[in-house]
Parts: C-alpha cells; structure tokens; sequence
C-alpha cells in the first residue's frame, strides 16, 4: 500500500487498501490516465493503451507519429487546444488573449500524510503514516504557468483525494476561464450515472440512468452547492447495485458554484469532470501568484453502493469532520420553529424547554425571531441584538433559565444575509452582493452580505461573536436562506468582478474557521433553507446540517435514504414536528414519525406542552430508545436495505463495528391489499454469532438473518407504518 514510481517507466500506481490508480508520464511529458479501480498487486499494461489514425483527431505540433493524438489519449489534467476537443480541465487565457496551453510534465515529490489545503476545507490526516501524498508539477514553458496537482492515497481506505495548484509563474497576468478540481478518462463507457437531484423540501434524491454519448452534466449556478443539485457524481458498472458491482464515487469539497459532468466521446471513452463552476467564473492570476482548487474526493468500491457510502461515511465522520465533537454522542434536541414560529415569548420557550427535559431531551434551540423586530421574514437580518419585547431580560437570562432547568441552550442565527429593513442595512447599504446602476432582487426578502469583502467579514465575525460571548449559547443553527443574484462586489475591479462567488466562499470558510475555533465548545449545525448547503465543504466547519426543512415522515425517507449515499448518519438532522405535517400536510403516526427521525441526528419541532399525555408516553419511551442506540446511529456502520426509490418499502440497518448490536428500521408506505409476505435480510451483521431480538425471546443466527431473512409480520395494518428492532449478540 502507498504510492510507487517506476523510474523507467514513469509510472505512478497508487495503492489504498482495495484500490489501485496508475498514472504515467507518457511520450514527450504528457500525464497519462491508465487505470482506476480494483487493487493490483502490480501494473504491467495487460491493458496497454492503443493508438490508431484516427480522422479528425489531430496530431499535436511536435508528435510525428499520426497515431498520437490527445483526443484519444486519456489523461490526468487535460488541457485545450492542441488536438483534444473533448472537455478540458482548465483553460487559461494568456496576457496576449489566445488561450492554447500545454502542461507537460515537470517534476514529482511523494510524502507521507496530507498537505493542508491553502483557505480550503479538506480531508485530513491524523497520523503522517495514514496516506501518502503525490505531487506533480506539469509546466507549460510557453504560458508561464504551473500546475501541481495533488493525490493523497490512504492505506486503509478506498479513497484517493485530488486537487489543483495553477500557478503563475510567467512575466504577465493570465486569466483562469476553467479550474477544475478533477479529471479522470475511463477507456470505456459501460457505465450509469447515478447523481443526488432535488429542490426545497425533497434534496437528494437518487437518480440513476445510463450513460449517454456527449456530454451530462450536474451543476450550480446559485451560489451555493445547493439543494437542486449535489456535488457529487458516481459511476456504476451495469448492474451494479447497494451490494455488489463496481462503483466510483466523486464528491467536491465545496458550498459553492460547481459542476460536475461526465462526457462519453466517440470512442466510448468516459471523461469525468469535477470542480467550481467555469460558468460566470474567472480568475486573474498576477506574476508569482497561485490559484487553489478545492479537493475532490474519490471512493472506489467493488461492494456496490453501500461500500461506497460507508468508505465515505468513515471517511467523513473521522477525517472530514473536526473538533470536540467529533467523536461525542449528539445531544436529542428541541426546536421552536415549527412549535411557534416567530410568534413566542420568553414564557412560551421556557415552558417548551422545561416540557422537553420532563421527556427527556437534552437541549433546546431557540430558532429565528430572537433579534431586531425579527417578527417576520421581512426584516431585522444583520441587527444582531436581542428583541427585547420577546425577551425583555435578554439571551442571557433565557440561556441560564433553559440551562437551570437542566437543560442545554442553542441559538439560530443567520450571519450570512442582511435584510433591506435593518439598521445595517440602513448604514451599509453597499456591503449586500450587487453590480453599479442595477437593484438587486430579493429572495425571501433578503439580501446577501459581500464576504468577498473584509470589512463585510471582520463586522460579521464581530457581531456574531459578540452574540456568542453575550449568553452562554452552546449549540449553533447557522442558517442560510437565499441564492445570490447581481453578484458583483464594490471591493473588486471590473477584471475581477467574475471572482467575487468564490470569493465569497472564501470569505465564508475563512469566517467559519474564527468562528469555529474561537467558540471551539459549540456544536455547529448548518442548515440552508433545510438542506441546501448539504456538503463537505460545510461538513469540514460544522459536524451537522439539517438536512430538509421537510420534516413529514414519509419525504424524509426518500430525503435521508438519498443523503446517506455520501453523507454519514450522524450529520443528518431528523426531527419529529407536529400532524397535520407544515409542509405537505400529511396525517402520520407520532411512532412512523419517531423511527424516521431516529434513523438520523434525532430531535423534535413541535410545541412539546401540547402533547397529550398518551403522546408524551410515546416520546419519553423514543427519546429513551434513541440514548439506547444512538451510539449505533451516530458511530456504527449503516446498511440500507430496502429502498423508497424503488416501492412501497425503506429499511436500514445500524452495526456497531464489533458486530455486537445492531438496530433496523423497517418503513411501509401504502398498505396493499392481500399483500405478499415480506422479510428483510439484514446484511451487515457477523453471520458467525448468535443475536437475541431485544424485548422477544427469539434468537437467530447472523447467517440466518441474513440470508434467510427475517419475516415482517403480515398483521401490520393500513398506511404509513413502520418497525424497530434491537439485535444483541450473546
Ligand atoms: C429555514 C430553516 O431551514 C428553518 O429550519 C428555520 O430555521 C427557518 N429558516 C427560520 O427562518
């Protein structure tokens, strides 16, 4: 395992635990592609790249031989210009206009561990013996320009992370049109594309079809990852399925514009692409300086996509993921927002919090309407002090009345945005995203704050900080509500005005790392709109999101079965809220409700002190089953193990990693008449040992559980049921 050169042959061959991926410094210094996918002990070119005359596909300039040409020749970081017309990875227009490049290859270095990524999030090393780094720098002589691309293979994972370094190395500025993170050629195109699609209220949704000739892409062009579209592709051999057939997971590090796409060329090549959006996008790079392109992490798997998700899964809960409360159980958790909106006062959240710890949750977030005359939507973001007509004795004294009820005290905020009707807004009316002579649209009546600027970002950090310091707040909502339009920022030249997305998102990590690290003892949640900024750009600087403001039982499943393709269980906030639900008004059980939100990070949005007595009988017994198994939701590996994508039926499964306890969940959607009989086989468990089924006195084999199955019983009646089981080896 680690990385090999082979001098001779200027090979590189990668090796994580099950994966293997070969590069090549081919003919006169091009940076070949030659393999991805299943672990080799050795490369010998069984496979050998083949070169023909192929018509319209040219030779470049300094190649005699009319086999060569780029448009055949699968590559690591193509360029444009010089005889490949297939989608470059970045394109660079010179100080005298044109924009033809050529990067050849100019010298290497392997390392142990991981480089930090400059401004950037990204996956990281603990130990130096974990991961080993490859860097090579490809130079075009001509241009002036560098680039150092970066690979990191982990020893025991089937994960290689990549990103991108253009340097200007030359006497003029150059322009970046194009900067992708990612570039690999597959020598075939036998593949699906499986993508996580959505909107508001239904994010992430699986869909999968089959690769097409030309070019499919999925992007943002909103100025956030987005709940539209996910930064993350996969490609899926045919008949690849959860447990078995290959899978080749991409997925950006980035809350911003990207795009991902994957192009299948006339020779049935397949060229996959990932990285900030070219659209609207450029980047002037004066003599000496550097460009960083966000990381994209790759996960190889030959078990399917449920190997992908957890080799993800692990990777992001130990290695994304950072600070104190990494490796802690998550607090259960009750939200106000839905229990009254903007309509409370400090009686009614301090009943609500001492309702909440009577049933036994943990902590109590205060949510939107807090601050300014924050009554409604329409006004009061940027003005950062407490309402005193809601809370007359301030946050403090509502954080300690919380805290002394033996509970803990959250706090939503929204640091990013300003409202038109604000005191802020009133005094800098030029720190919001806009371009001269134009006004800007508003979208849920707000405006997006300029953190392209650092006058912008050093005032928010302030006010925000203040809050934080004013109360002893110990769990944070950080919200985002709007995409950006007229993006255009008053700190940047007219040569510049095309940076000002990514700077922004610059300017956002940067004021998430102060804000991260000063208030190191607060658990951060993001949350954009519910889960529109669902990605490990964000993950990096809080270790939660909420995942959907659609918080009815039924969507949910959908919602969180599709999340958890990438993202791991326990950064997926899942709350019970009230019936008729607030978004697609559906009548469901409170127990369908409690088992779909206790499959993720479990909380509640409802007004706790209307709950019958009956209902409050059923919460105590969830919330005390979830202290229970919140070690396997949170830290165990997840299995799915039927999906609502494809009938009537959800079921998962939760293993902790000795394969000692397990919890499955099983969810019915519409009730058949004289249905089948169905059973679920639980994959995941050690078919070795024996497990009792916890309140039953029934005992079954791993082996038998999971390839015989287990029955589900056929007295379950009428629509919307589920569930729960607990599995204890003896
Ligand atoms: C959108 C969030 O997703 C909701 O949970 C809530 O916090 C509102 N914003 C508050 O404005």
């Amino acid at each position: 395992m680690g990385i090999y050169f082979d001098e001779k042959q200027q090979l590189f061959h990668l090796q994580g635990k099950n994966t293997s991926y070969v590069l090549q410094v081919y003919g006169e210094g091009y940076l070949a592609h030659l393999y991805w996918g299943r672990k080799t002990k050795n490369y010998r070119h069984s496979n050998e790249l083949q070169f023909a005359d192929r018509a319209f596909s040219g030779n470049p300039s300094t190649a005699k031989d009319r086999t060569f040409s780029l448009d055949t020749l699968p590559q690591e970081y193509p360029g444009y210009g010089n005889t490949d017309f297939r989608t470059p990875a970045y394109q660079v227009q010179l100080d005298n206009g044109t924009t033809v490049t050529d990067l050849r290859y100019a010298s290497h270095m392997i390392r142990n561990g991981k480089p930090k990524l400059d401004g950037l999030p990204a996956v990281y090393t603990e130990e130096d013996n974990e991961a080993e780094t490859l860097e090579i720098t490809l130079r075009d002589q001509i241009a002036g320009i560098a680039a150092v691309l970066s690979y990191t293979v982990f020893h025991e994972r089937n994960v290689i992370t990549r990103s991108v370094r253009l340097i200007n190395e030359g006497k003029h500025p150059v322009r970046l049109l194009r900067a992708l993170s990612t570039n690999v050629d597959f020598r075939d195109s036998d593949f699906d594309l499986l993508q996580l699609s959505g909107a508001w209220g239904r994010e992430r949704h699986v869909e999968r079809h089959v690769l097409r000739p030309g070019l499919q892409a999925v992007e943002s062009r909103r100025g956030a990852s987005s709940h539209q579209q996910n930064p993350f592709m996969a490609l899926l051999r045919k008949g690849a399925n959860e447990t078995s057939g290959e899978v080749f997971g991409f997925n950006l590090v980035y809350s911003g514009n990207f795009t991902a796409q994957a192009e299948v060329d006339q020779f049935s090549n397949t060229r996959v692409s990932i990285g900030i959006n070219p659209f609207d996008f450029s980047w002037l790079l004066e003599e000496g300086e550097a460009f960083q392109c966000p990381e994209t992490v790759m996960v190889y798997s030959h078990e399917g996509l449920g190997g992908m998700s957890r080799t993800f899964h692990d990777l992001y809960r130990t290695r994304l993921v950072r600070g104190s409360f990494r490796d802690q159980v998550r607090p259960i958790l009750v939200n106000n927002w839905e229990a009254t909106y903007f309509d409370f006062t400090a009686e009614k959240i301090t009943e609500i919090a001492k309702a909440g710890k009577e049933l036994g949750i943990e902590l109590f977030v205060l949510d939107d309407g807090w601050f300014g005359k924050r009554n409604n939507d329409k006004t009061s973001l940027g003005d950062w002090f407490v309402n005193k007509e809601k809370l007359p004795k301030g946050l403090d004294d509502l954080a300690h009345s919380v805290q002394e009820l033996g509970m803990q005290f959250g706090l939503w905020v929204e640091p990013e945005m300003v409202s038109a009707e604000s005191e802020l807004y009133k005094k800098h009316p030029d720190w919001c995203l806009h371009v001269p002579d134009r006004t800007c649209s508003e979208s849920r009546n707000q405006l997006v704050l300029d953190f392209a600027r650092k006058e912008v970002r050093d005032a928010v950090t302030k006010m925000i900080s203040d809050v934080l310091s004013s109360a002893p707040v110990q769990y944070v909502k950080w919200d985002m509500n709007r995409h950006m339009t007229e993006i255009g920022s008053a700190a940047l030249p007219a040569e510049r005005q095309r940076e000002t997305a990514h700077r922004y998102m610059l300017g956002l990590y940067e004021i998430l790392e102060t804000l991260t690290s000063a208030f190191s003892d607060i658990l951060f949640e993001s949350c954009s709109g519910g889960g529109g900024r669902f990605d490990p750009g964000i993950l990096y600087y809080m270790p939660q999101t909420w995942a959907s403001d659609n918080t009815d039982a039924i969507s949910r499943l959908k919602i969180q079965y599709g999340t958890s393709l990438v993202y791991p269980i326990i950064s997926m906030g899942a709350h019970v809220s009230d019936v008729p639900n607030h978004q697609v008004h559906r009548f469901t059980s409170l127990d369908i409700r409690g088992d779909a939100a206790m499959s993720g990070n479990f909380g509640y949005e409802l007004d706790l002190t209307k709950l019958t007595e009956v209902e409050k009988e059923i919460v105590k017994k969830q919330v005390a089953a979830y202290k229970e198994i919140r070690h396997l939701v949170q830290f165990g590996d997840f299995y799915r193990l039927k999906s609502p994508f494809e009938g009537n039926e959800t079921a998962w499964l939760f293993v902790n990693m000795e394969k000692s306890e397990a919890a499955v969940f099983y969810f019915r959607v519409l009730a058949e008449p004289n249905a089948s009989f169905g059973k679920l086989r639980l994959e995941g468990l050690d078919p070795e040992r024996t497990y009792e089924v916890l309140g039953t006195d029934e005992i079954y084999g791993g082996d038998e559980l999971a390839y015989s199955g287990l029955s589900i019983p056929a007295s379950l009646n009428g629509d919307f049921q589920s569930l729960f089981w607990r599995f204890k080896g003896i």
